[in-house]
């Protein structure tokens, strides 16, 4: 038996899952690390603990493959590659000489450079979105970069001096996967997650001097570019048993796209995790939104069906980064308390037949597509003395598919065709109330695959697709096939209304943390 190893780094927990040849998961371990929120809008990860998790995960999830004494050294053989897969725009800075970080990571959630990005002038914004294909926000990894190069004593400096090495999460676990500090540490980024940084030319799929100027980044500090699937380095021995070849790294939003299979132009997904996001595959060439979707690199890959083995082309997407979504269920959990654990919203929500005309707009880190206000805060509007917390977790649900049925009108607008129906994956796709209100919320039925963990099994395709692993093909495109199918309940003029409404409570919560 072969494998493929996905390893999937997200923004709360490290997961570690292997696939045999029908696509099926063989062994999987996840463990969950600490977020911290040092102050409103900061949000930070040790990169030592997602380090330190990712790798235990990893050996625990080789070790399931044999049998419970057989070593790592005897099952790692049996590994054909890694694929990793990651959180994106969250920004490590560590030094080369130690392997250490001279910093906590800057979350993608974290909004300390906001002012930075709206000081950027109209003609600096027009270069970004032009080069990069983003809308400037303090989302993406260069104003954070830029934090760290000004604030931490020294940083600026020993940047300069070749000293420091900046990566997203995939660049950080490949350095330390490859020998890091100790010799061979590999400093590479794939261009999917470049392509998140704002300092990528979205057209060449290389760093661009103007952009790098105008954000105060030392090329020395950077990695290089390279394709999502392809021959990168190999493990150091002593890590999993043996060296085991890496051969595939792609952004997690990008992962799930390639994973649900949407490699024709037109086709889209929508992943429920932290976050949600809508991606929509846009060919071969960078397609530039009108409607504030993000213009970024699906991956750079052999073309599967026309060049297997030849230069990897690059594919794009069209993209609505909505913040939070199931973050917006753990603050029910978490902040407010009115729930114990995440699976209990489904239950509570369906308690009541509507929100009452209560909305929650969950901008607790701002708003993403397609409003882009960094300063919007989190609302809670429409409440009576007869409001339950029934009423209010239906409306967080609500929220999640009204957040993305507006990133769905967005994205059919710029691909000036309506979406026929939406492939949905990620934890909170598992919630039927939930994906039957996004059904309703968009009119168009949602899909949702056999396949579970598609971001992973995406990680590992695009690995396999570099180390000449064979798929059952059958039985991959059964595994993708819609389990479930949710169709619009309701009527048109409901739909719309419901929409108004709540474009109305997004309008009350821009704009509030001003000054
Ligand atoms: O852009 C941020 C995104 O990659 C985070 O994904 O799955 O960790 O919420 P996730």
């Amino acid at each position: 038996m072969t494998y493929l190893l996905a390893l999937d780094q997200g923004t709360t927990s490290s997961r570690a899952i292997a696939f045999d040849a029908q696509g099926r998961i063989a062994a999987l371990a996840q463990r969950e690390f600490t977020q911290h929120f040092p102050s409103p809008g900061q949000v930070e990860h040790d990169a030592d603990e997602i380090w330190q998790t990712q790798l235990a995960v990893a050996r625990e999830c080789v070790q399931k493959l044999g049998s419970a004494d057989a070593d790592m050294a005897a099952i790692a053989p049996n590994i054909a590659a890694i694929g990793i897969t990651n959180q994106r725009e969250t920004t490590v800075l560590w030094s080369r000489e130690t392997g250490r970080p001279v910093a906590p990571a800057i979350v993608w959630q974290d909004r300390r450079t906001t002012a930075r990005c709206e000081a950027l002038s109209p003609a600096e914004r027009q270069l970004i979105q032009s080069r990069t294909g983003l809308v400037p926000d303090a989302y993406f990894s260069a104003t954070k970069l830029q934090w760290l190069l000004d604030n931490v004593p020294g940083a600026r400096r020993r940047a300069e001096a070749g000293e420091l090495a900046f990566g997203t999460v995939d660049s950080w676990l490949a350095w330390n996967l490859t020998g890091g500090a100790k010799g061979g540490g590999l400093h590479v980024t794939d261009a999917s997650n470049a392509s998140r940084t704002m300092l990528m030319n979205l057209h060449t799929l290389q760093w661009d001097d103007e952009l790098l100027a105008l954000f105060g980044i030392p090329r020395a500090v950077l990695p290089r570019i390279v394709p999502s699937s392809g021959e990168i380095g190999a493990t150091a021995p002593d890590l999993l048993g043996a060296p085991i070849r890496i051969a595939g790294i792609a952004g997690d939003q990008q992962a799930a796209t390639f994973g649900h299979g949407c490699l024709a132009p037109g086709m889209a997904k929508n992943t429920y995790g932290t976050g949600c996001f809508m991606l929509m595959n846009t060919g071969g060439q960078p397609a530039a939104s009108r409607n504030n979707l993000l213009g970024t690199v699906g991956w750079l890959a052999p073309d599967t069906e026309n060049h297997p083995a030849g230069q990897p082309r690059a594919a794009y997407c069209l993209e609505g980064s909505v913040f939070m979504a199931g973050a917006t269920v753990q603050w029910l959990r978490d902040g407010l308390q009115i729930i114990r654990t995440a699976a209990e919203v489904e239950e509570l929500a369906a308690s009541v037949p509507d929100t009452g005309d209560v909305f929650l707009v969950p901008a607790f880190a701002g708003l993403g597509a397609p409003d882009w206000d960094g300063r919007a805060r989190g609302a809670l509007i429409g409440m009576t003395r007869g409001t339950t917390r029934a009423h209010i977790a239906r409306a967080a649900l609500e929220a999640i598919a009204l957040q993305s049925a507006d990133v769905f009108a967005a994205m059919s607008e710029d691909a000036g065709l309506p979406l026929q129906e939406l492939r949905v994956d990620g934890g909170a796709s598992r919630n039927n109330l939930l994906m039957q209100m996004q059904a309703d919320a968009l009119g168009v039925p949602v899909v949702r695959p056999h396949a579970a963990e598609i971001t992973a099994l995406g990680a590992a395709r695009l690995a396999g697709l570099a180390a000449g692993f064979r798929f059952d093909e059958q039985a991959l495109a059964a595994s993708q096939s819609a389990a479930r199918r949710f169709e619009p309940q309701w009527p048109d003029s409901l739909r719309r209304q419901r929409l108004a409404r709540w474009r109305e409570a997004i309008a009350r919560a821009k704009d509030w943390a001003r000054g």
